[in-house]
């Protein structure tokens, strides 16, 4: 069983708290926040403070930490978790220059993963359509994202996926509708056929099933700074040389 020590206890994060708390692979040992805001559970709650956190992973020590807070919050718990050689998955979706820098950094000591996508069904869609591209590179490509009528900027998924396959951000296809929490589609059109990629987030308990899965795996890797596409794209290399498919995943 792998114990989780959980930064982040925010929209993404109390879904992620469930499914871990849920997995049976994991035990969910605490939860940091940055506030003392009351929290409705009964795992143990920290506010996450650089001065105390030695202390406190000494006396709730983990295996391993899940970071749904903010950029920021590693350059709080980083050495303490280099120290212990725990593992960390993070889910920040942008770090800056420097923190991320330092993220990479702490891949030379102990197991890192770092990704801004955190869902099995989008990985796995860019790792296909990017080997459709590859396959076809004569295909039309389309991209289009749909996300709820408040989220004004385009998706950062959709601009990754039009970066890995070299498509201009400029062809994104945005529609703002309702509630839809997040649909990608990537069209390729072929003079006789169409192939279609969707994945849609339907709840945020997505996260969770991501964070599981980059969990058990990284668990299997050396010390090193880790994408979970990387991290995917092994999975998938080892099960098509097996026969492909044997095995579920939940996801
Ligand atoms: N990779 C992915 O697929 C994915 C998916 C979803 C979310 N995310 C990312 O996850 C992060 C959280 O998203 P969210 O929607 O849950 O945000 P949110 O609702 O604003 O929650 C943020 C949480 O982080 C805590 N926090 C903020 N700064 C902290 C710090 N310096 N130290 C410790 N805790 C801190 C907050 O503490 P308080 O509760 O005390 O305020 C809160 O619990 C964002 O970076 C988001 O982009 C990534």
């Amino acid at each position: 069983m792998i114990r989780v020590g959980l930064v982040g206890y925010g929209k993404a994060g109390k879904a992620v708290a469930s499914v871990l708390a849920q997995d049976e692979r994991f035990e969910l040992c605490w939860i940091a926040r940055r506030s003392n805001k009351p929290t409705a559970t009964e795992i143990p709650v920290t506010r996450l403070d650089k001065a105390t956190f030695p202390d406190w992973l000494a006396s709730h020590p983990v295996d391993a930490v899940v970071d749904f807070s903010d950029s920021e919050a590693v350059l709080d718990y980083g050495e303490a978790i280099r120290q212990h050689g725990l593992m960390l998955v993070s889910a920040i979706s942008s770090y800056s220059p420097e923190t991320l820098a330092y993220i990479r950094e702490l891949g030379r000591e102990i197991r890192v993963m770092s990704s801004p996508n955190i869902t099995l069904g989008i990985n796995f869609l860019m790792l296909a359509a990017r080997l459709l591209r590859s396959i076809a590179p004569f295909a039309d490509v389309g991209i289009v994202e749909q996300h709820f009528r408040d989220k004004s900027e385009v998706s950062g998924t959709a601009k990754r996926i039009a970066k890995t396959l070299e498509v201009d951000e400029e062809e994104i296809t945005s529609l703002r509708l309702g509630g839809i929490i997040g649909h990608h589609e990537v069209i390729f059109g072929f003079p006789h056929q169409t192939v279609r990629m969707i994945h849609d987030s339907i709840r945020r308990e997505a996260f969770g099933t991501g964070a599981a899965f980059a969990l058990s795996l990284l668990a299997t890797r050396p010390a090193g700074y880790y994408s979970y596409e990387e991290l995917l794209l092994d999975m998938m290399r080892q099960e098509l040389q097996r026969g492909g498919g044997q095995q579920p995943v939940d996801a």
